[in-house]
């Protein structure tokens, strides 16, 4: 671990990737282009370029999670706060934090429980680093821990509660979507372990609706999701002295209703013989052949309380907005 020099003494920040290598991109890349079925994982599109792109993909007409989810925290915050008492908050794939702001708000207000610490942990140290300064300026006496790493690797890192402090553990914009159903239970299961028995998961899930406007979602009109999706690709040309084509691959998303899942994936426009100088490995893709980048999978009420209760959780609390397009809910540890 490397403690990244700050210059507040309201901000830690202790990084567990000093190097692309320790998120396992190589390795991810390895096992992922030599399979029958080519797939990238996504924790990989967020350099910083991948992370400015998701931050426009956020302000897209047609990518609704976002803004359905902060006007929910917006209605419900202050009930959030005031039900788990909690005063730190640790939010897992904190990213630009935007939406943190509702919840720190409402644990802050008057009659609220009050508001200690700050712990974000993203695999991005821009965006830790960028929110912790923000943060401590708009929070004043707000501490900041900042973890970067990779919430699969380094859950075991988040500093403790200090004594008996409550906590929500946030894990927001249908990120769980990501993790296909065995992964996804194991990691709940390991984010329950972290909590204490008056401590809350707050987890934001997109939930299944009609196939057009998912998959308009995922396939904007402005071909911003498309270029956040070839990202990937430029990701392991830089960090692996790869050869990929980007203008080779056009971005295809579309919802599998038997997985109840976006599926993200590029499609060779001709054949390609790919160099990843830094693996030593030449991998041939065919025309029409396709990468699998993403899953985001989409949920029934029924379904997070499935996953909640196979991981040793209880579900509290459930808010979805008049829609049903999406849900946030509270979860505590089954004692
Ligand atoms: C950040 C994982 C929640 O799955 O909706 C957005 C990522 N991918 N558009 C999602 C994403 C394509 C996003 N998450």
């Amino acid at each position: 671990m490397t403690s990244l020099f700050t210059c507040d003494a309201s901000i830690t920040i202790d990084s567990h990737l000093d190097e692309a290598h320790e998120r396992g991109l190589a390795d991810d890349v390895l096992d992922g282009l030599t399979r029958p079925f080519k797939e990238l994982p996504p924790k990989h599109f967020y350099d910083e370029r991948g992370c400015e792109l998701f931050d426009a993909i956020c302000e897209l007409p047609e990518y609704y999670p976002t803004r359905t989810e902060r006007a929910l925290l917006q209605a419900h915050a202050v009930e959030i706060a005031r039900e788990t008492g909690a005063v730190e908050l640790v939010e897992l794939g904190s990213g630009s934090a935007s939406k943190t702001r509702v919840l720190l708000d409402a644990m802050a207000a008057d009659g609220g429980p009050g508001l200690t610490r700050y712990i974000p942990l993203d695999v991005a140290e821009s965006v830790v680093r960028a929110s912790a300064e923000a943060l401590v300026t708009e929070y004043p006496g707000l501490l900041v821990h900042g973890v970067v790493g990779d919430f699969e690797r380094h859950l075991s890192r988040i500093p403790r509660a200090d004594g008996e402090q409550r906590r929500i553990v946030a894990l927001l914009g249908g990120t769980i979507g990501n993790f296909p159903p065995g992964s996804r239970r194991r990691l709940l299961r390991e984010i329950g372990e972290l909590l204490g028995p008056e401590d809350r998961l707050l987890l934001g899930t997109g939930l299944v609706i009609d196939t057009p406007t998912l998959e308009a979602a995922y396939d904007d009109s402005a071909g911003v999701t498309a270029e956040f999706n070839r990202n990937v690709l430029a990701v392991v040309n830089r960090e692996l002295d790869a050869d990929f084509p980007l203008d080779g691959f056009s971005h295809i998303a579309f919802f599998d209703r038997q997985h109840e899942w976006i599926e993200m994936r590029l499609r060779a426009l001709r054949p390609c013989s790919v160099l990843i100088g830094a693996l030593g490995l030449r991998v041939e893709v065919a025309a029409g052949e396709e990468i699998r980048t993403e899953i985001s999978a989409k949920f029934t009420r029924e379904r997070v309380e499935e996953d909640y209760a196979a991981a040793g959780l209880r579900l509290d609390a459930w808010y979805e907005d008049a829609d049903a397009r999406f849900a946030l809910s509270l979860a505590g540890r089954v004692s």
